[in-house]
């Protein structure tokens, strides 16, 4: 069987008869589905474990996320293989704590209030990877580092620095998360783990067979800017963001890398170097994506590859073959000043430097 437990915000107020109508369908259908557990409420939180058969419980989770009386639905924990229910007989006990005169109920509230606070700035903060171990019952810190094979993709924004130089502290903000936030989605569509963000870079990892999902994963980023760009105003900034990506592949270490109070859930190693290292290459190359040798070798698609030279790669000793994919997407101006010159020639006039 399998247990979840989460939280979530009431989407608008609701009265205690909604509250109560919620408990009613609740505990009619979880026990035709043989589930068991409890609802408790208490201001605009909503905190729930619904136990059952891992088929049921999946079904009914996925049907609660997507139920608009609530939102920001944030999984706490997932246990899956228990062997003894925790609630046998609620087939959905349901609480208002705040219909209850309870003196004790007031630091039960309280707990709850906190626990919904500061889960929802945690989740912003931690990396998708840990908060899944951590919902999975998986403790990180007990995870041992290991040698394993591993595809690394890398992108940052082309002209960042130029950016920095012409917009004001809110616009590079807003350039920079509008930015991060369509690599992410685009990542995560693919099966990628983005593992870290430094300024304006996105470092993330695949599965050592999922070459063709990173390619993927690098021309959709390329198309989703693309869109982007002609799909905001005239003067904006946007209209100029353009991206390099590096995709290489090859052994890394993975583990928890930091110090004593800060970790990272990531991977180190030569593989890591390469593709942050192709990603700087496409500043000077015709193409915006760069893919290494092994990456190529690793893919079962039918991409048109295309050789861009050979280069020396961070990490490594002698030149190596970069390639891209020969498509109308992945083709840039090779001198990096071009695009700063795109850039000032419209925008100028709008903006003052510094
Ligand atoms: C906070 C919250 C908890 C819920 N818990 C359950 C539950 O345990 N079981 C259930 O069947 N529906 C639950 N629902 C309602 C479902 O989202 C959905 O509206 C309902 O299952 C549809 O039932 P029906 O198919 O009988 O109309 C919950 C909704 C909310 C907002």
């Amino acid at each position: 069987m399998k247990r979840v437990t989460y939280i979530s915000r009431f989407a608008k107020q609701l009265s205690g008869e909604e509250i109560n109508e919620i408990g009613r369908v609740s505990q009619k259908n979880n026990s035709r589905d043989e589930i068991t557990g409890v609802l408790i409420s208490t201001a605009d939180i909503f905190y729930q474990e619904i136990e059952g058969e891992e088929e049921s419980i999946d079904t009914l989770f996925e049907k609660i996320k997507r139920d608009t009386r609530h939102k920001d639905v944030l999984c706490l924990k997932t246990e899956k293989n228990i062997e003894q229910r925790r609630y046998p007989k609620w087939s959905m006990k349901t609480v208002n704590i705040d219909a209850e005169s309870n003196i004790l109920m007031h630091p039960i509230r309280n707990l709850f209030q906190v626990l919904a606070d500061s889960y929802g700035v945690i989740e912003k903060y931690t990396q998708p990877t840990v908060l899944k171990f951590v919902t999975n019952g998986i403790n990180p810190l007990n995870i041992p580092s290991r040698e394993t094979k591993k595809i690394i993709l890398f992108c940052d924004i082309m002209a960042f620095s130029y950016f920095s130089s012409i917009l004001n502290v809110q616009e590079v903000v807003s350039m920079t998360n509008t930015y991060l936030t369509a690599c992410t989605q685009v990542l995560d569509r693919s099966g990628g783990e983005v593992t870290k963000y430094m300024g304006d870079c996105v470092m993330a990892y695949f599965d050592i067979e999922q070459a063709d999902e990173a390619i993927r994963a690098g021309l959709d980023m390329l198309s989703g800017l693309e869109r982007m760009r002609e799909e905001v105003p005239k003067d904006s900034p946007l209209r100029f963001l353009h991206t390099g990506i590096g995709i290489s592949s090859g052994s890394v270490i993975e583990g928890n890398i930091g110090s004593a109070t800060k970790l990272d859930y990531t991977i180190l190693g030569d593989a890591v170097n390469q593709a942050a290292s192709l990603e700087s290459l496409t500043r000077c190359l015709p193409r915006a994506l760069a893919i290494s040798q092994g990456v190529r070798d690793l893919s079962h698609g039918e991409w048109p590859f295309i050789q861009l030279g050979e280069y020396e790669l961070k990490g490594g000793h002698d030149p190596v073959p970069v390639y891209s994919v020969d498509l109308l997407i992945t083709e840039k101006p090779t001198n990096p000043l071009e695009i700063i010159d795109e850039i000032s020639r419209t925008l100028e006039g709008t903006r003052l430097p510094g």
